[in-house]
C-alpha cells in the first residue's frame, strides 16, 4: 500500500485533514507566499482552503496527485504544527512528477524546504516508481532554485507559464532530476 505519512528528521508529511484549512488559510494568506506560487488565490480564504483540501484528497485517491500537509509534529514541539505543503503531481508524461511547495512565512530558512522536498523527491522515485521529477519556479525565486538544486535538480529547459502575480507568461526555468541520477547521490 502507498504510503500516506513520511517522516524525516524534524518533520512529518502527511495527508490532508478538514480541519487543517484554518492554519493553511492563515499561512497562505500572505502575498510574500502566493505571489510566487502559479495558481493561489489572493487574498486566500478558509473556504478556498477548504475546497483545495477537498480537491487535494480526490486527486490523492484517484492516483493523479499527492499532496502533503507539512508538520512540525507533537514530538517536536507541544502540539503538531503545521508548517507548510509539498506535493509531487503526476504530469501527462507517463512518469513523471511536477513538484511544488510553500512553507509559512515564519518558518523559512529552517532548511524545512530542502528536508521536506528530499524526502518527496524519494517517495517519487521509491514509491510511485516515476522516473522523471520536474519543477519550475519564477526567476528570481533564488530560495527554492536553492532547494531544487540541494536535492540534485538541474536546469533543462525554459516553459512558459502564468502566475496569478503576474499579467503576462513567465518564462521560468525548468529543473529536472531522472531517476538514474538520484541512485547516486548521498541522503540529503
Ligand atoms: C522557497 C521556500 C519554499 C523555501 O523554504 P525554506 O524552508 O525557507 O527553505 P530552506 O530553509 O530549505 O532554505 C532554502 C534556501 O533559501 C534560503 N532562505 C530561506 N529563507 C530565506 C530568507 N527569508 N531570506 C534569505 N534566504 C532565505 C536558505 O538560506 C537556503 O539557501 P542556501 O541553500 O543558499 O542556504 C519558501 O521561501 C517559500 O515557501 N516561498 C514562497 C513559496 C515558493 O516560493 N514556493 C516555491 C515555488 S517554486
Amino acid at each position: 500500500m502507498l504510503k500516506q505519512c513520511l517522516v524525516t528528521d524534524r518533520l512529518m508529511l502527511r495527508r490532508h485533514r478538514r480541519s487543517d484549512a484554518r492554519a493553511i488559510a492563515e499561512l497562505l494568506d500572505d502575498w510574500d507566499v502566493a505571489r510566487w506560487l502559479t495558481a493561489i488565490p489572493h487574498p486566500y480564504t478558509r473556504r478556498d482552503a477548504i475546497d483545495w483540501i477537498a480537491q487535494c484528497e480526490r486527486n490523492w485517491v484517484s492516483g493523479k496527485d499527492y499532496q502533503f500537509v507539512v508538520v512540525e509534529p507533537a514530538s517536536f514541539t507541544r502540539r503538531e504544527t503545521i508548517v507548510g505543503h509539498i506535493g509531487l503531481a503526476v504530469t501527462g508524461s507517463p512518469d513523471t512528477g511536477e513538484l511544488g511547495y510553500w512553507f509559512g512565512r515564519r518558518y523559512w530558512g529552517h532548511g524545512y524546504g530542502r528536508e521536506a522536498a528530499a524526502a518527496v523527491l524519494a517517495f517519487g522515485f521509491d514509491c510511485l516508481r516515476l522516473d522523471r521529477v520536474e519543477a519550475a519556479s519564477l526567476p528570481g525565486n533564488r530560495w527554492s532554485r536553492s532547494i531544487l538544486t540541494a536535492i540534485g535538480m538541474r536546469q533543462n529547459g525554459i516553459r512558459l507559464l502564468s502566475f496569478h502575480a503576474e499579467p503576462a507568461p513567465v518564462a521560468c526555468p525548468i529543473y529536472q532530476i531522472i531517476r538514474a541520477e538520484l541512485a547516486g547521490r548521498k541522503p540529503i
